[in-house]
């Protein structure tokens, strides 16, 4: 096993500090949105999503942000899929942003609701053909036999649908809506800065935290 423990950074290209950070948390995830899409990452809207089953088990997978503003943060997948069979049984779940070269991450908690089918169908028209086919095709999370089931099933939704692609039912958006957020940056000899917003009585208050 290669062995990891002997690899080490300081951190030091930004700092947070109070008088910075932007007392609405939504602004202050778009300055730093905007510096990730300035930044040359390869998948910059990248977000972990952690959801919780029936039995308190968490799981973790990446998912692509595709819409934010002041309702939430928005990405699209299988509703039948794990993540989305957990989140019928427990509508909490949370995601994180990392930014490796900024030294940056973002944690966001909340709940999940779908979006509506009209949002769903908006974006879902913008995906390539093969993408909306793949929606069609692949039953997110279960086993498959092969790779040639996959494609052989690919191939006959090309003849079903040989333009329009319709939305499955089964398939579309969510939008977590969060009550929580945490801003961090990394700093020298691991004396990061971070700073807490929690929504209570409909205002968001904000907090440093011990790094
Ligand atoms: C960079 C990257 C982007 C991804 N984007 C999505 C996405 O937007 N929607 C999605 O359903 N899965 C996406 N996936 C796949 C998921 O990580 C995951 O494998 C899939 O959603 C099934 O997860 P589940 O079985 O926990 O439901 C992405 C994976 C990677 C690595």
């Amino acid at each position: 096993m290669e062995k990891v423990s002997d690899i080490r950074r300081d951190y030091s290209k930004f700092s947070l500090d109070i008088n910075d950070i932007n007392p609405n948390p939504f602004n202050q995830f778009d300055i730093w949105m905007k510096d990730a899409l300035k930044g040359e990452f390869l998948e910059p809207t990248a977000m972990v999503i952690s959801t919780v089953d029936m039995n308190n088990r968490p799981s973790s997978r990446v998912v692509l942000l595709k819409k934010y503003d002041e309702r939430g943060f928005v990405f699209f997948t299988n509703y039948l899929s794990r993540k989305g069979v957990e989140i019928n049984g427990n509508p909490f779940a949370s995601a994180l942003l990392f930014w490796d070269k900024f030294e940056r991450q973002i944690r966001i908690e909340g709940r999940i609701e779908k979006i509506s089918k009209k949002e769903s169908k908006e974006y879902f028209s913008t995906r390539p053909y093969t993408s909306r086919l793949g929606a069609w095709a692949s039953e997110q999370s279960k086993p498959l036999k092969s790779r040639f089931t996959l494609v052989r099933k690919v191939a006959a939704l090309m003849v079903k649908y040989p333009v329009d692609v319709p939305l499955p039912d089964f398939w579309g958006g969510y939008r977590l809506i969060p009550d929580e957020f945490e801003f961090w940056q990394g700093r020298k000899s691991r004396l990061h800065d971070r700073f807490r917003y929690k929504y209570e009585n409909e205002n968001w208050s904000i907090e440093r935290l011990s790094p």
